[in-house]
């Protein structure tokens, strides 16, 4: 289902508190250019934000489907989570260049961006490659970014991580605030999307609450699986909680059946190997208004064998 703020889907009862959120003007027309301009109050931008890529399998989805995706859907700025991309579990300078080869503009993180260490060093040399914001003061890295599209709209990309069910960081909500404070909505960028990579549902959407009317849009990453949430919150926000895995999806979240259930079944140790099967594609894909921020249209993404297809008609 595509949430939109106005007009809707026929057959599907609007939220009373989306409802709210009057938009004018009619449904969009993307323009050639990749940014959509229905009157001069109206200039809106189309990114695709994708679940974390999970090795080989996930790598060859991006290849595979990014480039029709980003014909089809008019995108102007594609967001990946990468933080599996390298074995299941972590991500090497030389797999962050070949994604961004598939064709995307800046890649998120996680708990396992420090797998590889010397990720630090391109951490450290580009800004298109991101790791959660509330990581203690000092370390390597950049929790945000401004990717400038080729229209020239400045999309604000932070990550943070969540502290339910995982490793002590510092406090996410407050990383984001402080975000925000040095860069409002509107000055530094024109838009802030917001990677939540976090365990819990409960976090995630106390993070989108806390942040509604605040940034575009808040997804949440991490858990593999996604969610059928996806929505438009009171003051303009868009949320999922969570977009998904991209990789092969006939496994337990990414490692292969064989080497995960001898562990759940026995509680001995095991090395878990990554599922290199055929892989889907798992996302979310967000209009939003340039001049506002705010998240005009929200629609889930899936394309690949194992998972309904979503958001490619
Ligand atoms: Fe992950
Ligand atoms: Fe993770």
């Amino acid at each position: 289902m595509c949430v939109r703020v106005a007009g809707g889907v026929p057959g599907v009862e609007r939220h009373p508190i989306t409802a709210t959120m009057v938009m004018k003007g009619p449904v969009e027309t993307m323009s050639a250019g990749g940014v959509s301009q229905k009157s001069e109050n109206e200039q809106l931008v189309s990114v695709l934000m994708v679940g974390d890529v999970c090795g080989r399998s996930g790598r060859k989805c991006l290849k595979r489907f990014l480039p029709g995706l980003r014909e089809r859907l008019n995108l102007d700025c594609i967001v990946v989570n990468g933080e599996n991309a390298s074995g299941g579990i972590g991500i090497t300078g030389k797999v962050a260049d070949e994604i961004f080869a598939s064709g995307v503009d800046v890649i998120t993180s996680g708990n396992h961006i420090w797998r590889y260490r010397e990720i630090i060093s391109t951490l450290e040399s580009t800004t298109r490659l991101i790791r959660p914001q509330n990581y203690p003061p000092g370390t390597p890295g950049h929790g945000f970014t401004v990717f400038p599209t080729a229209s020239g709209v400045r999309i604000g990309v932070m990550n943070l991580l969540g502290r339910i069910f995982m490793d002590p960081v510092d406090c996410p909500f407050r990383a984001a605030d402080q975000i925000l404070e040095r860069a409002e909505l509107g000055r530094a960028a024109d838009m802030w999307l917001v990677d939540f990579h976090a365990e819990a549902t409960s976090e995630k959407a106390a993070m989108a609450s806390h942040l509604n009317g605040r940034v575009s849009a808040v997804v949440g990453t991490h858990t593999h699986v996604p969610t059928a949430d996806h929505r438009i919150l009171s003051n303009g926000t868009g949320f999922m909680t969570d977009l998904g895995m991209t990789g092969c999806i006939d496994s337990v979240i990414g490692m292969t059946v064989e080497s995960v259930l001898p562990t759940m079944t026995t509680r001995m140790p095991n090395r878990f190997q990554t599922a290199d099967g055929e892989g889907s594609l798992s996302g979310v894909r967000l209009t939003v208004e340039v001049k506002t921020g705010r998240c005009r249209e929200i629609q889930p993404v899936r394309c690949g064998p194992w998972l309904e297809e979503a958001g490619i008609r």
